[in-house]
């Protein structure tokens, strides 16, 4: 295997010591880019595009190839294994995805297969193995899944929802079966992550996009428990280096000690999080991920930087940080706002790292 080259988004993932603060984007390959619109068109669709490793490995690199990143993302989707586990997974034109079959009930959960991430799954680690060979060590590639809670909210509502009726329903007045399907997807999730590893992914990141909407007393129970259970079962080292997890809980500022104390080596932080007070409270045991608002991304260069400055700042000296937005890139940002962000990141940091 090619050495790194660009190591310091692992590096200030293990809080070791960097040059300057490392920075990718959520949701950094996608729309924003004229050019992932016209890979994705030659795909036909989404899923198409997932599923034919060399084009998703293509707009892996897209971003890469505009903006100084410090990592690429592996290009796949959250849903990918309830899409294996026989759902009947489909992404309308300008929609959000649908299942074709959801779960509701004990024999439904009884019934789903634990996906073979070598069997149904091979196309996401066909892309893991293309992109490896592709990036020849210019940074790591990280790989990823969604929680089991955040999965369960789609199969159970049967896509994107607001209110989470169904599921919540679920939650409260059957609560085994629910446990049953988070279990499921717990042990699925973890075969998935160890795949992508050993496929060459060199860091992995759980997106617990709806773990927010839980009540405070149901969200170590219902989503952090299964997080939890993923980061004992994974491989923390490959290739000779440490493989650094990252767990995410979007509107997760409440529950940051209990993430943290997971085990996990990073903990992504949404916008409405003071990154100082977040230090303050977990530092010493994990590295922090975020937290820029997207929507700053509109405006002029001047308040982005500003952005920039205020929480390279509140973070303060030291590694352990590694900049991001505190969710996906909008898809209407203007395509140099990207490179102003991740250029005053590089450049604006370095004085916190001197030694
Ligand atoms: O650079 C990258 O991050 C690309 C890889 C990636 C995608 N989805 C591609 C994608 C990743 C890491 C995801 C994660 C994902 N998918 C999450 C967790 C992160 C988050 O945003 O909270 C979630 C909740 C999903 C589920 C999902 N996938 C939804 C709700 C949608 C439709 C909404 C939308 O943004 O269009 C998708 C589709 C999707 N996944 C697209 C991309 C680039 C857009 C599809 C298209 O090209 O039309």
């Amino acid at each position: 295997m090619t050495e790194l080259k660009n190591d310091r988004y692992l590096r200030a993932l293990l809080r070791e010591p960097v040059d300057m603060t490392p920075v990718w984007m959520m949701r950094q390959a996608g729309r924003y880019l004229p050019e992932y619109k016209a890979t994705r068109a030659q795909a036909g669709d989404f899923m198409s595009l997932c599923r034919n490793a060399d084009l998703a490995c293509e707009v892996t690199l897209q971003p890469l190839r505009r903006y100084d990143l410090d990592a690429a993302i592996l290009f796949s989707d959250i849903l990918t294994i309830p899409d294996a586990m026989g759902l009947g997974l489909s992404f309308g034109a300008g929609e959000g995805p649908k299942f074709a079959r959801t779960i509701q009930t004990k024999a439904d959960v009884d019934n789903l297969p634990i996906p073979d991430p070598e069997g149904e799954l091979q196309y996401v680690m066909n892309a893991v193995r293309t992109i490896r060979r592709e990036l020849k060590g210019e940074v790591p590639l990280i790989g990823f899944s969604g929680s089991p809670w955040t999965l369960a909210t789609y199969m159970v509502e049967g896509g994107s929802s607001k209110a989470f009726t169904k599921i919540k329903k679920m939650l409260y007045s059957e609560p085994k079966v629910l446990n049953a399907l988070l279990n499921k997807l717990a042990d699925s999730v973890t075969l998935y992550l160890n795949a992508q590893i050993k496929a060459g992914a060199q860091s992995v990141m759980i997106f617990d996009t709806w773990g927010g909407v839980l009540a405070h007393h149901d969200y170590p129970q219902f989503s952090l428990q299964y997080m939890h259970k993923i980061v004992d079962g994974l491989i923390r080292e490959n290739e000779g280096r440490k493989v650094p997890v990252t767990l995410f809980t979007k509107g997760g500022g409440l529950w940051l000690e209990a993430i943290a104390d997971t085990g996990c080596d990073a903990v992504g932080l949404d916008w409405t999080v003071d990154i100082a007070n977040a230090r303050a409270r977990v530092g010493h045991k994990v590295a922090l991920q975020g937290n820029m608002d997207p929507s700053v991304l509109y405006a002029p260069a001047e308040r982005i930087e500003q952005e920039v400055s205020d929480i390279l700042a509140g973070f303060g000296n030291g590694s352990g940080h590694v900049f991001n937005l505190g969710h996906g890139i909008h898809q209407d940002v203007p395509e140099e706002s990207p490179k102003i962000f991740v250029d005053a990141i590089h450049r604006l940091s370095q004085h916190y790292h001197e030694k």
